[in-house]
């Protein structure tokens, strides 16, 4: 007999009988001892967290320091999104396309099956109602997910609005099911891991026609907390396209000049370019007046509204952003949305218990211990945090945060911006001739791998709209769907590209990024304004030096500015003949305008000078 908590929500709801229908045919299915039905108080997150550190999954940290925060080291083996266990479960192969992993719904789920059968004996199976996005906005979307991890529930209240209060909103027969289990404790061998998760078995798999996504043996964030990736981005794509809106792995940002004016744009990075950072810019102190508010840093869910806009909302509540790298200096907004009430995942802990990651501060605290929980040897040469260790905190705790981060209506989105992490050939910023262009651009977009991704360091891997690892149906589906959205658009948001990373001959960077990027977002805003003028270029609108506001960044020249902007032909040839690559495989699905752009950019290279400066005698 299964014990029941919490049974607050079976009154009075709509949805009443389709979930615990649900709710008892996976308790039937995985054997939990006991279910609770999270409220979402916080009462019962205290709780929860009280019984992790119990277990000894977490572990309290210093409350004068960060007050009700919690540190916690996962399972060595348990650290990352797995993307090649990542699945699109679509009817037809043909609907995941060439860059999804597919199987067969009928063959997944008796796989999974297999897997769940008894998968939570002796743990409870929490019951989370969600949604995504503002309460009550019809650009929101509800999910109920299931799981055996109180790191999940814990998780998801952060990153999610979550509990009591979702389930009468939930629209009858319109929830997402998400069912999630770290793994069979009997099989592993674990029953008492302070981080159980099935070190060999994973799967993390999506069933578009279904709405239902079962993710088995990760209790990773991107793999188990199942409202950003695999709801917001895979299943969310899917939605959006039979519905007509976009579901896109875009940062939001309110741009606010000195006369307080805002505008709002959406940007496309793919993961490890510093999208947490952007969101949360801090401009230089020269830039009195200019401000920048976070709407979310991840993902947008963008819809057409009456009036012929875009508007936007971040379907999550919170940041899973990655720590290394992030100090005072690179996002001091960042820094105070951590302060307190955060969850931190495989960093370094101080002896005064406290947190650290490499990046953090200049000088490295004595006494760390490392993301193994083991003393950390400074001369090991192995980080003391993971690369990809984490941060969970509330977006309201952001000092930055937009007054209508949770504003049911969203924000009206002028333009996209694109960039990818690029060493070569792709110039510090270009405005895209049209929507097409703009489309060819987002959808070639290309970036270097890091340590943190997967894959051999510094090759370039094409990731379409930062969305590789994230579409929910076949990327040439995707890319039409693009091109007609923008058709369909009496005054469609402009499109940018831009590139941080480009290095000199001797391997630095030349552009300083962080505040400095605020130079460039200012033109682009400008541009949306119809305040900025540009020369054109090979590849698009381009700022001369002096559309861009140098004050307190005299020391970056003009060369050093033409540096840092030419488009040279060589390069720019290869660069393109790269999208070959891109385009075999979206084969049959292609648009035929591509062909056409890609020749055009060809031809336009060809005709210019080797150099392509803002100089004519470069
Ligand atoms: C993320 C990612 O975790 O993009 O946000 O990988
Ligand atoms: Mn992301």
């Amino acid at each position: 007999m299964i014990q029941q908590s919490n049974t607050f929500i079976l009154e009075n709801t709509q949805v009443k009988d389709e979930v615990v229908n649900w709710v008892n045919e996976v308790a039937a299915l995985c054997q939990p001892k006991s279910i609770h039905w999270v409220d979402g108080s916080q009462k019962e997150y205290d709780g929860l967290c009280q019984y992790l550190v119990k277990k000894g999954t977490f572990i309290p940290l210093n409350p004068e320091k960060r007050p009700n925060s919690f540190a916690c080291f996962s399972d060595p083996s348990d650290v990352a999104r797995v993307e090649d266990k990542t699945f699109i479960c679509s009817r037809r192969k043909e609907d995941a396309g060439p860059t999804n992993n597919w199987m067969d719904p009928k063959e997944m789920k008796k796989v999974l099956n297999s897997h769940l059968e008894g998968s939570m004996k002796g743990r409870t199976l929490y019951v989370i109602p969600f949604c995504m996005g503002p309460l009550g906005s019809s650009y929101s979307r509800y999910g109920v997910q299931i799981t055996d991890s109180e790191y999940v529930v814990v998780n998801m209240r952060i990153m999610t609005r979550m509990g009591e209060n979702v389930l009468p909103y939930i629209p009858k027969k319109e929830f997402v099911k998400c069912l999630h289990s770290v793994g069979d404790p009997v099989q592993t061998g674990k029953p008492e891991s302070v981080w159980p998760c099935n070190p060999e078995v994973k799967y993390i798999s999506h069933f578009p026609e279904d709405r239902m996504i079962i993710s088995y043996g990760s209790g990773y964030g991107g793999n188990a907390l199942m409202g950003k990736k695999c709801f917001a981005l895979r299943i969310g794509s899917v939605m959006g396209r039979e519905e007509g809106w976009l579901a896109e792995h875009m940062l939001i940002m309110g741009v606010e000049s000195p006369d307080k004016q805002k505008t709002y744009v959406a940007a496309a990075f793919p993961s490890a370019c510093g999208k947490t950072n952007f969101a949360m810019l801090i401009p230089p102190k020269e830039f009195n007046g200019w401000k920048i508010t976070t709407v979310g840093d991840d993902i947008a869910w963008i819809h057409k509204a009456g009036d012929g806009h875009l508007f936007a909302i971040n379907p999550e509540a919170g940041y899973f952003g990655v720590a290394p790298g992030t100090n005072y200096k690179t996002n001091p907004n960042a820094m105070e949305s951590i302060k307190s009430n955060t969850i931190f995942t495989n960093v370094a802990i101080t002896k005064d218990k406290d947190v650290w990651w490499e990046g953090m501060t200049e000088e490295i605290p004595e006494g760390l211990t490392d993301w193994h929980g083991q003393p950390w040897d400074p001369t090991s040469g192995k980080p003391a945090a993971h690369a990809n260790s984490r941060f969970t905190a509330p977006a309201y705790q952001n000092p930055a945060v937009d007054c209508k981060w949770d504003d049911p209506k969203g924000v009206q989105i002028d333009g996209f911006i694109f960039g990818g992490r690029r060493s070569t050939g792709v110039p510090l910023v270009y405005q895209s001739f049209n929507w097409n262009f703009g489309v060819y651009l987002a959808t070639t977009m290309g970036s270097e791998t890091t340590a943190a991704a997967f894959g051999e360091v510094g090759k370039v891997r094409r990731d379409p709209f930062a969305m590789l690892p994230f579409m929910g149906y076949h990327i040439g589906d995707y890319v039409n769907n693009w091109l007609q959205f923008g058709r369909n658009l009496p005054n469609a948001p402009r499109i940018f590209g831009v590139n941080w990373f480009r290095k000199d001959e001797n391997g630095k960077f030349l552009w300083p990024g962080f505040g400095d990027n605020i130079r460039v977002l200012i033109w682009i805003v400008q541009r949306l304004r119809g305040q900025a003028s540009s020369v054109e270029s090979p590849l698009g609108w381009m700022p001369r030096y002096e559309d861009l506001d140098w004050t307190g960044l005299e020391s970056f020249t003009k060369q050093d500015f033409e540096k840092i902007m030419t488009i040279e032909r060589e390069p720019g040839k290869q660069e393109l003949l790269g999208h070959e690559e891109l385009f075999e495989r979206m084969y049959d699905k292609l648009p035929k305008e591509f062909f056409f752009m890609r020749e055009l950019l060809l031809s336009a290279l060809w005709r210019s000078p080797e150099k392509w400066g803002l100089q004519p005698e470069l």
